[in-house]
């Protein structure tokens, strides 16, 4: 594996120096450097140094210009505006720079960071026994993709899911089973429709018994109490729940294309042992006090109506222990077993007020400290075509595997339309990674914080910013690639490049960069911006440049370079954020 340095880099490193001995003082300064419409890059960090230098702006620009050596990596370079600079990188350093990213192979040239750390994703935290819906949806994609990039910059990721599997809800649950053995099938008979249905069926009948008969309340909550006491009995039913209930979970995540491992399957229940520690903790050191028999945490700044101050609850009156002592036992676990160094949440953001409790008591308890941050990616809401939270017309949530099933479905039709050569089987295939990935892009698309519309139609488009129009592109790109037959890519530094090809390459060269500041950022939106305009910087390449009909054989090859580098650009970005790109389309 060899790295390489992206174009921006070296020419940001060549302003650097070239300030530095302009004026010394500015060593270490940034020449803040961004790609624009009238040159390749533009630098204007000359402004705020000539401010500090109390030098004017234009003089100090010509004098850092007449330092740059020009003719190599960078061709030209002038002065635009005060302090402004327009730099032109030269054709043979593009191409290079890409040979050489494309001589690495899968990593495109793309070093991995030195000061790698774990980071801890919780993520995809469905809860059992109850089925998963559409606000499921947007923790598993985005954990997935945000995991994705984090480990190709190098970063280690562990993910954990903090599924719903404890409480007092098993209590009735678990009565009802005790009482009416055999209602639940073994979960290695059943798949996970099947699953879910006597999921559901044992919910219901046992509510209902519930509802109706103060005796059997009564066992249940004993039962609550046995299940917390660690009762071998009421522990084995309890598993057939969870048991059940992940081939369900397994199936959803199947459907959703996205892998989930068993060991990295930590729910709330793993915490249990550690709790009453945690509480323990909390009240010797004072983080905690008691009030009106529980055990809560105080903020100064935290108040809810009428001005009261909101507590953490760690411990209820009862004894029993909640959401909040799983999270802070769960946070222990994370930072001194796990060492890890970021703590990532990805979960709706109407729970930030836990987090912010959670966080905030962790931190005076010292177990988050300065060599740790804890972040919750709070997301938005899924609305529907009306802009309100996303329900059924009977006004019900949605369930995710109807969602999915539809979006596949919608699919098909797209591919079948446009589909000349691919058999039944081919289409079904295809359809189902085109409609995942519309699912998956839509969402990674848009800013975690902002809600979003669950639009098919337009998910599935073939015009736009949609993950179906960069699929086409690749499959395009492929496809050109095959015809090519004989004739291998290879790169010519020697070649004149046409504007089109000056631009996509520049872009595709930025590849590493983008996916470091996504992953820095835990922003998705910025690698899906970045692939969507690969994708449209190759559709004007394309246009312009003819690559199979060029005029020489060595343009031929060194077109069908940039084609392979840019589909392989494609291939890879998509793969970060889960989303597939088949060969045909
Ligand atoms: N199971 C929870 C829910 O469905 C989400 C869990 C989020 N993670 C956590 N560590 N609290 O709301």
């Amino acid at each position: 594996m060899a790295s390489v340095t992206s174009l921006s880099d070296s020419v940001q490193q060549h302003l650097a120096s070239a300030l530095s001995a302009t004026r010394p003082e500015a060593a270490g300064a940034d020449p803040l450097l961004r790609r624009s419409d009238r040159a390749d890059y533009q630098a204007n960090g000359i402004l705020a140094l000539a401010k500090k230098a109390k030098a004017n702006p234009r003089e100090l620009a010509a004098e850092v210009v007449a330092r740059i050596t020009t003719g190599g990596l960078i061709e030209d370079v002038e002065v635009s505006g005060p302090g402004f600079l327009n730099i032109t990188v030269g054709d043979r350093a593009i191409t290079e720079n890409l040979a050489a990213r494309y001589a690495d192979g899968e990593r495109l040239g793309v070093p991995l960071k030195e000061d790698a750390g774990v980071t801890v994703v919780d993520y995809a935290q469905p809860n059992v026994a109850k089925e998963m819906h559409v606000g499921h949806l947007r923790s598993a994609v985005i954990g997935d993709a945000l995991r994705g990039m984090l480990d190709f910059t190098g970063e280690r990721t562990i993910g954990r899911h903090h599924i719903g599997d404890w409480g007092t809800q098993f209590g009735m649950l678990i009565q009802y089973l005790f009482e009416h053995p055999g209602e639940l099938a073994p979960a290695e008979d059943v798949d996970g429709e099947q699953a879910m249905s006597n999921l559901n069926r044992v919910y219901k009948a046992s509510r209902a018994v519930f509802d109706a008969d103060e005796e059997f309340k009564e066992r249940a909550r004993k039962r609550v109490v046995a299940l917390q006491s660690g009762d071998k009995e009421t522990l084995e039913l309890w598993q057939q729940f969870v048991d059940e209930s992940k081939v369900y979970f397994y199936s959803v995540f199947e459907k959703l294309d996205m892998e989930i491992r068993d060991d990295e399957i930590v729910g709330e229940s793993a915490y249990n042992e550690g709790m009453p520690e945690t509480a323990r903790l909390l009240e010797e050191m004072g983080v905690a006090v008691r009030s009106e028999g529980a055990l809560v945490v105080f903020f100064d700044e935290i108040r809810g109506k009428d001005d009261q101050p909101v507590p953490l609850i760690v411990q209820k009156a009862d004894g029993g222990f909640g959401y909040a002592a799983s999270d802070l036992t769960a946070i222990r676990n994370r930072v001194q077993d796990l060492d890890a160094t970021t703590l990532l949440y990805v979960v709706d953001v109407r729970q930030s007020l836990h987090f912010r409790m959670v966080f905030e008591t962790a931190r005076r308890a010292g177990w988050l400290n300065d060599g740790v941050t804890a972040h919750n990616m709070g997301y938005g809401t899924v609305l529907g075509a009306d802009g309100k939270p996303f329900k059924t017309r009977a006004g019900e949530t949605v369930r995710l595997e109807d969602l999915l099933d539809e979006a596949v479905q919608r699919a098909a039709e797209v591919v079948r339309e446009k589909a000349r050569d691919l058999t039944e089987d081919e289409i079904q295939e295809r359809a189902a990674q085109v409609g995942i990935g519309a699912v998956k892009y839509a969402d990674l698309s848009t800013s975690p914080s902002r809600d979003y519309k669950f639009d098919l139609d337009q998910m599935v488009s073939l015009n736009g910013d949609t993950s179906v129009y960069l699929q086409y592109a690749y499959a395009r790109i492929r496809s050109i690639l095959r015809k090519a037959g004989e004739v291998a890519p290879a790169a010519h530094p020697e070649l004149e490049l046409h504007a089109a090809e000056r631009a996509l390459g520049l872009h595709l060269d930025a590849f590493g960069d983008t996916v470091f500041e996504a992953a820095a950022e835990y922003a998705p939106h910025k690698l899906t911006a970045y692939l969507y305009q690969a994708a449209s910087l190759f559709t004007s390449f394309y246009d312009k440049c003819p690559v199979l009909k060029a005029e020489t054989p060595q343009q031929v090859e060194n077109r069908l370079f940039l084609c392979d580098v840019t589909a392989r650009t494609l291939h890879r970005g998509m793969a970060l954020l889960g989303i597939r790109t088949p060969e045909r389309l």
